[in-house]
């Protein structure tokens, strides 16, 4: 008892024991289940990835078509979540109603809660993944005053999501299936990411036993940080500051990000595990050029302004002796703009594409022996003292 080990921001601590992904932030190796993440974003899409990190193994033919339609079967929410909805503000961050109503979906699906049944907690995962991108999209038709949108069950997901943003009743949608493909592409890379602040989060509110659907919107809180998901958000406002991509004007930027008197930092650039490039951005940067270059974009100004950033970034002492690199947000949220997606929806947008991962180490966790998550202290407050009585 008093002997702990005090690692503050927990950079020497591992929390458990987990076979869904693994990092090598030295060599800048990124293997979910075993398999690189440069394999599966090439051959490989969101749904098969998402059978991949929930049961160990690459599904089947026929397993991937089982799975597939039972995540589309799912995909609709409860018509009263509606008027959950409408309790926000219309102008209220997509983030904030987020958090609101994946927490409140227990309040929706109690049916299936039991988290000692394999069967039950199975159902739970497959809700989330299937609703997500549907009141993700609920989150953006509310803030923009159009009607929601149905879910398309004949689209697949990612195609289904665009859909659900873009489509209206008044004309017909027909997805670009550029688009289609960078958006699965952007699910893929933020689909799991081991024990980072959101994972870890959810963790440890399932350790106390809490249902699915509160850890993950604990997750999606934590998530909502500028130094997490936020990034992606992040990355474009310090563009669209940027401006211009005059050299002098770059380069203000980048000495601001080293001036420790400046709170500011390169948004998009340096990680904890990483110290070398991350692998998702490397596959990020590509399919943004691809994009881009698709829509007849490559001129764009902020991803000029971006490419010009990270070449100097790269070639400047500060950030080359502190092994910082461009992390999988420098480039997202380009492509996501690219798209016709709002700034304020892109840690929506992270946080659907990372609900697989959350919903994978809780299953991992809550199948496995484990203890509630008790983390101790360091205290330095006042030793004891008397109340002070006349
Ligand atoms: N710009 C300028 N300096 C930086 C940056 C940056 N983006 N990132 C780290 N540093 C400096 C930091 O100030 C420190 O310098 P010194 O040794 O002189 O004190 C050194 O590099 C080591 O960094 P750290 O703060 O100890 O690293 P950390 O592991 O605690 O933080 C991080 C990691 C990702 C929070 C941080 O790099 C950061 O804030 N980056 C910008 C935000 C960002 O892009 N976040 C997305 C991360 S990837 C997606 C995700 O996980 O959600």
């Amino acid at each position: 008892e008093g002997l702990f080990t005090y690692d503050p921001g927990f950079v020497a601590t591992a929390s458990c024991e987990s076979g869904i992904t693994y990092i090598d932030g030295a060599a800048g190796v990124l293997l979910h289940r075993g398999y690189p993440i440069g394999q599966l974003a090439e051959n490989s899409n969101y749904v098969e990835l998402c059978y991949l990190l929930l049961f160990g193994e690459l599904p089947s033919k026929a397993q991937y078509d089982d799975f597939a339609a039972t995540v589309r079967n799912h995909t609709m929410v409860h018509e009263q979540l509606v008027n959950f909805f409408k309790g926000f503000r219309r102008d209220a961050h997509p983030m904030a109603i987020l958090c609101g109503v994946v927490g409140g979906l227990a309040a929706f699906y109690h049916d299936n809660l039991d988290i000692t049944k394999e069967e039950e907690r199975r159902v739970s995962a497959v809700r989330l993944i299937a609703k997500m991108p549907t009141l993700a999209a609920m989150c953006h038709k509310y803030n923009i005053g159009q009607p929601f949108n149905y879910p398309r069950n004949d689209l697949d997901y990612a195609e289904n999501f665009l859909y659900m943003m873009f489509g209206n009743p008044c004309e017909s949608y027909e997805v670009n299936p550029v688009f289609a493909k960078a958006m699965d592409r952007i699910f893929m890379l933020h689909a799991d990411h081991e024990q980072n602040a959101s994972t870890s989060t959810v963790r440890l509110a399932g350790s106390t036993g809490a249902n699915p659907f509160a850890c993950i919107s604990a997750g999606i809180a934590a998530l909502w940080g500028p130094a997490h998901g936020g990034a992606n958000e992040a990355v474009l406002n310090m563009l669209d500051e940027i401006g211009d991509e005059s050299e002098e004007n770059i380069q203000r930027f980048i000495d601001r990000a080293k001036d420790k008197d400046d709170p500011f930092k390169l948004m998009g650039f340096g990680h904890r595990v990483y110290r070398n490039f991350d692998p998702r951005a490397k596959v990020m940067k590509e399919t943004c050029d691809e994009v881009l270059g698709e829509l007849g974009l490559a001129d764009d100004p902020q991803l000029k302004i971006a490419k010009r950033l990270e070449q100097i970034a790269l070639e400047d002492d500060y950030f080359i002796e502190r092994k910082l690199y461009p992390n999988v947000d420098f480039y997202s949220g380009i492509i996501l703009k690219a798209i016709g997606i709002p700034t304020n929806m892109f840690t929506v947008i992270f946080a659907t594409a990372r609900t697989i991962g959350w919903i994978s180490h809780w299953n991992e966790m809550i199948s496995s022996s484990y203890r509630i998550s008790r983390p101790r202290q360091l205290y330095t407050g006042h030793s004891k003292r008397d109340y002070p009585t006349k």
